[in-house]
């Protein structure tokens, strides 16, 4: 059996980074579940499609055309031959990322595509409900949080270097936002799953909450 990791958490608690320098730690492959859901969301929005509609949008996560590429050591993401890799991180993308992902169609069009990412010698998943919906026999799997009001801060400086600046408030209110509409829906609803090792990352470094997940992996293993 290939080994998955598993890291859930609301938006903002350096889900992204901890998985990505884990993966490169333990030499595994990485999906980052959320850019396929922010992907769903921009092909939406660029062929002028009501988010909320699922079966427009199902049709949308079924099709997309997605190329993920690396470049110079960093990532490059083209959505119907565009190059996005800026807009996928976007708010506007993450806003229509959190409305797509409430359609029960959306995440059952996303379910096959996330699961043939598990590949040897093994994989690091980040999203939502990666531990207990698309990967439930998750060898590991880690609950990432941290208070608000970290995450948003940590947010502003994201932006910052991308060169967007958004204010504090504001993006306090999005994650407010985001996180009741990612825990309250029907299908698949932000939690953590039974067997998930809990992490405040609130008062730890990145580099602190590596250490924990690789430690993790070491007792599990
Ligand atoms: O992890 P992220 O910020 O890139 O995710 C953006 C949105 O996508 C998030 O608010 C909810 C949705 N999402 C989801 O519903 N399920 C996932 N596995 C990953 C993301």
């Amino acid at each position: 059996m290939i080994p998955v990791l598993t890291i859930d958490g609301p938006s903002g608690a350096g889900k992204g980074t901890v998985a990505k320098a884990v993966a490169v730690a333990l030499g595994w492959h990485l999906l980052d579940s959320g850019a396929l859901y922010r992907l769903t969301a921009l092909a939406g929005i660029d062929r002028q499609y009501d988010l909320t509609d699922a079966e427009l949008m199902a049709e949308c996560a079924s099709s997309l055309a997605v190329q993920f590429l690396v470049r110079d050591d960093a990532l490059v993401i083209y959505l119907d031959g565009l190059d996005v890799t800026q807009r996928v991180r976007s708010e506007e993308a993450g806003m229509g990322a959190s409305t797509v992902g409430a359609l029960p169609s959306v995440r059952a069009a996303l379910l096959d595509r996330q699961r043939t990412f598990r590949t040897a010698p093994g994989l690091v998943a980040d999203g939502r409900d990666m531990g207990t919906v698309v990967f439930p026999d998750a060898q590991i799997k880690v609950f990432l949080t941290a208070s608000p009001e970290a995450r948003a801060l940590r947010r502003q400086k994201q932006l910052i270097q991308m060169g967007e600046s958004v204010s504090l408030p504001r993006l306090l209110e999005d994650i407010r936002v985001r996180d009741l509409r990612d825990s309250e829906r029907a299908a698949s609803p932000l939690k953590a799953a039974d067997d998930a090792i809990m992490l405040d990352s609130t008062q730890m470094s990145i580099e602190q909450v590596v250490a924990a997940v690789l430690g993790a992996v070491e007792t599990r293993s």
